[in-house]
């Protein structure tokens, strides 16, 4: 299915299991109205993804991943889930490289390329995270972070599957600090992810890949970043796990 934009995602993080999913998702949807200019996705841990398909059954406005995939299909990897089986769950994306991931679980950017790779060979959509830290951002490495995390993936990405990519752009030093990018320092990151994807693809192909921002946001501040320059969406995590802030968030603007 088309990647309409903006694309408004809901990172749940190690929240909600499946009974607290379910009350979710009859609190949001009642709140939000199926709406075809804008692409919604959530991603609820592993263990409720079953809950909230069945809660969101009936409504293909809602759009679903998982938190993280392994990049081999099956095996002998204990506590992972792979990227076909995700699939067969129903999912249509997967996060791959969200900060959390590398930074308290030590995933490197050639583990996320292999992930991204597994990712496509199953149909799923890979959501791309990449950010800097408050150190790197300090020694005026913020871009060259970013570059070098999505050089990882771009140089092996087949050009004809721009359709099915997406960025987000999380700065570490914004993630569930309350301190967020301001839209000029989005739009300045964002315009260096959209060049370094025009290299890779032509300006063309890389129109097309929507590029995220997450890192507090919230119901108040959205609409002022999704009018940044090249902001095509935003990757919410702590205030997505309120069904009446996320329906405000998603809302049209
Ligand atoms: P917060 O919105 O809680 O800062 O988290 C952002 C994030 O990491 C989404 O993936």
């Amino acid at each position: 299915m088309a990647i309409v934009k903006p694309v408004l995602a809901a990172n749940w993080k190690m929240n909600k299991g499946p009974a607290a999913t379910a009350e979710f998702f009859a609190d949001f949807l009642a709140r939000h109205q199926p709406a075809d200019d804008r692409t919604l996705v959530f991603f609820p841990p592993a263990l409720s993804f079953a809950a909230a398909r069945e809660a969101t059954a009936g409504r293909p406005d809602i759009r679903l991943g998982v938190q993280n995939i392994h990049w081999e299909r099956s095996g002998a990897f204990t506590g992972e889930i792979s990227a076909p089986m995700a699939a067969e769950a129903g999912a249509e994306f997967v996060l791959v490289g969200h900060s959390e991931r590398r930074h308290l679980f030590g995933e490197t950017s050639e583990e996320t390329a292999r992930k991204v790779a597994a990712a496509l060979a199953a149909g799923l959509v890979p959501v791309l995270c990449v950010g800097e830290t408050l150190d790197e951002r300090r020694a005026g490495r913020a871009e060259a972070t970013v570059r070098e995390q999505l050089d990882a993936v771009l140089g092996t990405y087949p050009a004809d599957r721009t359709d099915s990519l997406v960025i987000a752009y999380e700065p570490v030093w914004a993630i569930g600090t309350g301190e967020t990018a301001t839209p000029q320092d989005a739009a300045a990151m964002h315009a260096a992810i959209r060049a370094q994807l025009a290299e890779a693809f032509g300006a063309e192909r890389a129109a097309e890949v929507p590029v995220l921002y997450g890192g507090s946001v919230k119901p108040d501040n959205v609409a002022e970043l999704l009018a940044a320059a090249n902001v095509d969406g935003v990757l919410v995590g702590g205030a997505s796990l309120d069904p009446s802030g996320h329906a405000a968030i998603c809302a049209p603007g």
